[in-house]
């Protein structure tokens, strides 16, 4: 399993605004995660960036008008409009929307359109006056009640002079909205998979906590991972400062029992729960109300345990017959094997991941891990040193042998 857009076709609009600039950038990166970028430029598209600029990026050709009048004309539309995996338009103009939802075809990119079958994503950049008139907002509407995909406009300081709705996304988040709809092919597609990241919080008085060095980042690896498996992700994640993949469901926690709860919520119509968060094992007994002054001293903080939320989901299994399959991580420092498999059997999971987390290369916030894989018949696999993008992918793959393979 790679990223999703490796090997798609995907055929890239560009129309006349002045965001057209970014477009190259934008085919530069889908070119990059290995897909083949054909660009179909309007002619007023052509007025803020040149197709041999596009072409440059993409090393595929851009198209442009004079290419529907060629001796190979009806072609390049039909060829690009039946073999593209997924047509995005970026920047589209108020015109070409308008065009678009009143199936008008008079140039390259509005034929092409109109002959495609596949999933179109459309980024639309204009005058946040444009934007808001009644038409546009009508042909909008027309065109997401025939399944097209909207990315933004985003707001912000436009070419006009206004600010507004109107700006094109960026192109790193028009990225992933490809990602995500290209995913949702993959097998793993119509499954619910439950992933949880980052480091819990405990509060001591309104401005301490108690937490620990977990980043989030193979948690959120995961829910790629997912994702791109064609899953749907719910992200329960505590304070980190990563950015949730697009297309999973995020819900923001900060302590343990705010997980806990979280999780129960969102097991019983999941088909697998991934705890790759590292909960607190205890909190401080009584949240202090007010700040705890300096000069007022600082004696103990009593502490007490915490649930530990998969043993109550190990229960909450067998009391409501659910079917789902429960991954853990293991932390350690030392006798790594010997713990893990403790951890498999007292908490019932289907398998556990474990790294040794005082390993510089493998333990939090760095973006390598080396994990040893358990299984719950006792098998155990030692992967070797990878990214933790990697490691999600090998966990990903395992679930995806057992909820659509039938395995284990
Ligand atoms: N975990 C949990 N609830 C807790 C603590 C941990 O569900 N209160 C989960 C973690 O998300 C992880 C697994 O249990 O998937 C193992 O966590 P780890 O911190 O390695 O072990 P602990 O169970 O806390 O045991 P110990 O502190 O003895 O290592």
């Amino acid at each position: 399993m790679s990223n999703p857009l490796n090997g798609k076709n995907i055929v890239l609009g560009i129309t006349g605004s002045v965001a057209a600039y970014k477009s190259a950038d934008l085919a530069s990166r889908l070119t990059k995660l290995g897909a083949y970028v054909d660009s179909i430029l309007t002619d007023a598209g052509t007025k803020f960036i040149s197709p041999l600029s596009i072409q440059s990026v993409s090393g595929r050709k851009a198209s442009s008008e004079q290419d529907l009048w060629g001796g190979e004309g009806h072609v390049v539309h039909i060829n690009l409009a039946h073999t593209a995996d997924l047509i995005v338009i970026a920047p589209a103009t108020a015109n070409t929307i308008a065009k678009l939802a009143h199936g008008i075809a008079d140039n390259l990119l509005t034929v092409t359109v109109l002959a495609a079958k596949c999933p179109i994503i459309i980024a639309p950049a204009m005058d946040a006056g444009m934007y808001a008139n009644q038409a546009t907002q009508n042909n909008v509407q027309l065109l997401k009640g025939k399944g097209f995909i909207f990315i933004g406009p985003a707001e912000g300081h436009l070419a006009s002079g206004l600010v507004g709705p109107g700006r094109m996304v960026e192109p790193a988040d028009i990225v992933c909205a490809i990602r995500y709809e290209l995913s949702r092919a993959n097998p793993l597609n119509g499954k619910k998979i439950v992933v949880t990241a980052g480091g819990t919080q405990e509060a001591i008085d309104p401005v301490r906590i108690l937490t620990n060095y977990s980043s989030g980042k193979q948690g959120y690896a995961l829910a790629q991972a997912a994702l791109d498996a064609g899953s749907d992700v719910v992200l329960i994640s505590a304070p980190t400062s990563l950015t949730p993949p697009t297309g999973a469901t995020l819900i923001s926690i900060k302590s343990a029992e705010e997980m806990h709860d979280a999780v129960l919520s969102q097991i019983t119509d999941a088909n697998a729960l991934i705890m790759a968060a590292a909960v607190a094992d205890f909190r401080p007994k009584n949240i202090v109300r007010e700040k705890i002054k300096k000069g007022a001293g600082f004696g103990s903080i009593e502490l007490t345990p915490t649930k530990d939320i998969l043993k109550v989901v190990a229960e909450a299994k067998v009391d409501n017959h659910l079917n789902l399959k429960v991954i853990g991580f293991a932390a350690e420092t030392r006798d790594l094997k010997v713990n893990a498999k403790e951890k498999l059997i007292e908490k019932k999971l289907d398998m556990i991941v474990a790294n040794d987390v005082s390993d510089p290369q493998a333990g939090f916030g760095v973006d390598t891990n080396k994990v040893l894989i358990i299984y719950s018949d006792g098998s155990t696999e030692q992967l070797p040193m990878l990214t933790k993008d990697e490691v999600a992918e090998k966990v990903i793959q395992h679930l995806q042998s057992w909820l659509v393979e039938g395995a284990g």
